[in-house]
């Protein structure tokens, strides 16, 4: 009997030592420590021998049992240890790699512009105000000296709103230039002024390559005392220097506006020829930037401020053809069609 279970040990012990997985293990307990197993049966089996023989084999057959647990759990401690190593092994990771990209949004080609323009009158010590894009007729057009039957207000076709007040105050309507912020500040403050006036605005056209119903502006207005045609022109053309480069030529020539005298517009050298001429200058060599001029008395006066004491300069420009004439974008509508795929370039 000792000798049969000394067997029983050393066959249990060897094919334990054999075994690599932990479901393995599951299998050998069943078949040396579990209930059909020979151990089991000889320890069952105790009972029937003679009361030496039982004390002696009992005793042995109790101690292979605890020697044959013992093992088991050393092995399985074993076992699930090196598991873990191979895991870790497995799921290491390479903490020098970059990490993957996040796709985020970024500001629109035309956003970017208004702050590159108002940073460089920001550094020029203008002032950036905003203002309602739902405008009075007052502000939009009699304020900058164009009454009702003024010509000027056929050239803008206007969208108006259907709202009027009982006070006898015009219609609303949507404002077809940012100069009118130039209306408002000119009555709520008091000179030195220097701001700059960026935001939408709105004409009632149909969209094509050129045009769309609503765009952009920046207007921009100056008032001090003994303030001359000199500095409207040292200011603009700092901006065309910063914006288009040192190179880039700039011209003025006279123009009307009612609400500045007198007007000029002012065009740079053409970027794609060069000044020889070509599709996008109309065969000029000059492009059409900006309207500026000396403010007209009229407008200053009627905003509280002395045209005797103060003189001022305004100008105004769109926003849209800047980065059009930058990147050579020949549509202003793809600005505005959320197309991710044209939009994710700037
Ligand atoms: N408001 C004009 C327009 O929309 C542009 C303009 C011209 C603005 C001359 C000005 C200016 O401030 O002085 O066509």
């Amino acid at each position: 009997m000792l000798e049969q279970l000394e067997e029983l040990k050393l066959n249990a012990l060897k094919e334990l030592g054999a075994i690599t997985g932990i479901k393995e293990l599951g299998l050998w307990r069943v078949c040396y420590l579990g209930k059909k197993s020979e151990l089991t049966r000889i320890l069952r089996g105790l009972a029937a021998l003679p009361v030496e023989e039982r004390k002696l084999s009992g005793a042995q057959a109790n101690r292979v049992k605890a020697d044959l647990e013992a093992t088991l759990s050393q092995k399985e401690q074993a076992l699930r240890e090196a598991q873990l190593v191979v895991a870790a092994e497995k799921g290491r990771m390479d903490v020098t790699l970059p990490g993957r990209p996040f796709p985020v949004g970024h500001l629109h080609p035309i956003t970017q512009t208004i702050y590159e323009v108002c940073d460089i009158f920001a550094s020029l010590g203008f002032q950036v105000v905003e203002g309602p894009e739902v405008e009075w007729d007052y502000y939009n057009f009699e304020a900058l000296n164009i009454p009702e039957e003024h010509p000027a207000r056929d050239t803008m076709s206007t969208s108006w709103v259907d709202f009027k007040t009982g006070d006898g105050r015009r219609p609303m309507l949507l404002r077809t230039h940012t100069t009118s912020l130039t209306a408002r500040v000119v009555e709520s403050r008091q000179p030195p002024i220097r701001v700059v006036e960026p935001g939408k605005v709105y004409r009632y056209e149909a969209s094509d390559a050129t045009h769309t119903p609503m765009f952009h502006q920046i207007d921009g207005f100056a008032v001090d005392r003994g303030i001359t045609m000199a500095d409207l022109k040292g200011v603009l053309y700092e901006f065309a220097r910063r914006f288009f480069g040192e190179e880039r030529k700039v011209r003025f020539r006279c123009d009307y506006f009612p609400f500045v005298e007198p007007g000029v517009e002012m065009a740079i050298e053409c970027l794609v020829c060069g000044g020889s001429g070509c599709r996008l200058c109309g065969n000029t060599g000059w492009i059409e930037i900006l309207g500026a001029g000396m403010t007209h008395p009229k407008v200053l006066q009627r905003g509280g401020i002395d045209p005797e004491v103060y003189t001022s300069f305004a100008f105004g420009m769109g926003i849209d053809r800047l980065p059009m004439l930058r990147y050579g974008i020949d549509d202003i509508r793809l600005f505005y069609s959320n197309d991710t795929r044209f939009l994710s370039q700037f």
